[in-house]
């Protein structure tokens, strides 16, 4: 262990990645009939773990005692390779909106697959996808498209260096916003590394990234207005962007205080500081328009993700006009351009997929149905672990909410931080044994997709009862 003892209380989401590879068992013995029910995933973890690292493609896979491997998707539930069916509230953590195997996405990919896979030349397919995000998303004029959320922000990022000129950028405390070296900062950490809650610092996620790129990184803390504009003002003439969440998606689900961003875009507009609206998780998912149309919020530059993709691997950033075609090389200069490109962009299988979600998007017709069965999730679960006699602070949107394990109201980053993150994750191994991925037990939250209907809510009701009722058991 790297912490100090006293340093354990803050940092409940890390104790758990770690303890999937270096504590090894710590949950064993109360899980045990997850292993009875998992063998197949049991092996093949074995296997993989000899070639591959904690034998999950991702750290955000990581699962004590090992993960469950999946099979197949269909609607609201999954499969994974013993056989086990899950009512699916992950949703590839936001890639799904519709729902698993959506005829008409699987119908457009095998029809493009047949024509070839790539080409590395552009496609009609990409100007149908630019012109169905530049329609729905508001404040997009021009997009470019990319594979992954990490490379949106990569590029926004860039974009508007290359455009202001500055070199810093600001982000919010507990936002994530992907794994490239600029961005893994100020996500969690123990407590001493992270200052003051008012001032926090650039705490460092990860080894690997150079740690000079502290001094270009700017943390404001979510939700305190006025810290954040004391912060932003005071770095502005060196502030190329803020990039910040319209929902802190990974601190859980923290919604914006009233007014908040509203405030935050108005001091950003008058200090020139580009605000980059990250939508990885809201684009699509709060709406056809995403969180900026929800909350009415008016980004310099959004960068999209997840749900773009209709579950295949594509990602946008996109925004006003004379800031994109930075991007266009100018002969006459040196360096020409603000350099955006990649083998894989606007790949057609996964533009074709992305069109036909697109296009149910933005017909529109189950964002209704979507909402109510959200907000009567939500809704019960708050009810439930009331009944049951816990504190848990609901906090939800549309399609995504989070289960706070909390005395207190939750209102700021820290006070996310600081929930008993450690009490979820038992409870969301309960439900997991009991065949409902409330979100990843480990902390991920719940997404919901189109495809919920009544008896998913029925039966996850029941199980989550049950759940309460192990956890009183075990306090
Ligand atoms: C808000 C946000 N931005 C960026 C990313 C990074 O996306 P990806 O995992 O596709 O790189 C994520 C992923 O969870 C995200 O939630």
């Amino acid at each position: 262990m790297f912490f100090e003892e006293e340093d354990m209380w803050w940092c409940n989401l890390e104790v758990i990645l770690m303890s999937a590879t270096q504590d090894k068992g710590t949950h064993v013995g109360e899980f045990r009939e997850y292993e009875k029910t998992t063998p197949r995933s049991k092996e093949i973890y074995d296997s993989l773990r000899k070639i591959m690292p904690a034998g999950v493609e991702s750290n955000f896979r990581l699962l004590d005692p090992y993960p469950f491997y999946v099979d197949r998707g269909k609607g609201s539930r999954i499969w994974d390779v013993d056989g086990n069916e899950y009512i699916d509230f992950l949703n590839g953590q936001g890639m799904i909106l519709l729902g698993h195997d959506i005829p008409k996405i699987r119908e457009a990919v095998e029809e493009q697959i047949r024509k070839g896979a790539g080409f590395a030349i552009p496609t009609e397919l990409g100007l149908k996808a630019s012109r169905l995000v530049c329609d729905l998303v508001p404040s997009v004029d021009m997009v470019r498209f990319a594979n992954s959320g990490t490379e949106a922000t990569m590029h926004a990022i860039r974009l508007a260096r290359g455009f202001t000129g500055k070199d810093k950028i600001a982000k919010s405390e507990g936002g994530y916003h992907g794994v490239h070296d600029q961005v893994l900062w100020a996500l969690y950490a123990p407590e001493k590394f992270m200052g003051d809650r008012r001032k926090p610092k650039p705490a460092i996620y990860s080894n690997g990234i150079p740690s000079c790129l502290s001094d270009l990184t700017v943390i404001i803390p979510f939700n305190d207005l006025e810290a954040t504009e004391e912060i932003l003002r005071k770095n502005a003439s060196e502030l190329a962007c803020l990039i910040v969440e319209p929902v802190l998606g990974n601190a859980g689900c923290l919604l914006p205080k009233d007014g908040y961003l509203h405030e935050v875009e108005k001091i950003c507009q008058e200090n020139e500081i580009l605000l980059i609206l990250d939508e990885v998780i809201t684009g699509f998912r709060l709406g056809p328009g995403g969180g900026q149309e929800r909350l009415g919020l008016h980004p310099d530059l959004t960068t999209l993700g997840k749900a773009i993709g209709g579950g295949m691997p594509v990602a946008a950033f996109g925004g006003k006009k004379e800031i994109m075609e930075k991007i266009i090389p100018d002969e006459k200069k040196w360096p020409m351009h603000t350099m955006h490109g990649g083998t894989y962009n606007a790949h057609p299988v996964c533009m074709a997929a992305s069109i036909a979600a697109l296009e149910i998007y933005k017909e529109g017709a189950f964002y209704p149905a979507m909402e109510r069965i959200s907000d009567e999730l939500f809704k019960g679960l708050k009810e439930i672990s009331q009944d049951a006699g816990f504190n848990v602070q609901m906090s939800h949107i549309g399609a995504m909410g989070f289960m706070y394990f909390s005395d207190t109201e939750v209102k700021v980053v820290r006070d996310a931080l600081t929930a008993n993150w450690g009490m979820l994750f038992k409870w969301g191994m309960h439900a997991l044994k009991r065949g409902v991925l409330f979100g990843h037990p480990k902390g991920e939250k719940i997404i919901m997709s189109a495809a919920h209907n009544q008896e998913d809510l029925d039966i996850s009701f029941k199980v989550a009862k049950e759940c309460f009722a192990e956890l009183k058991k075990q306090l």
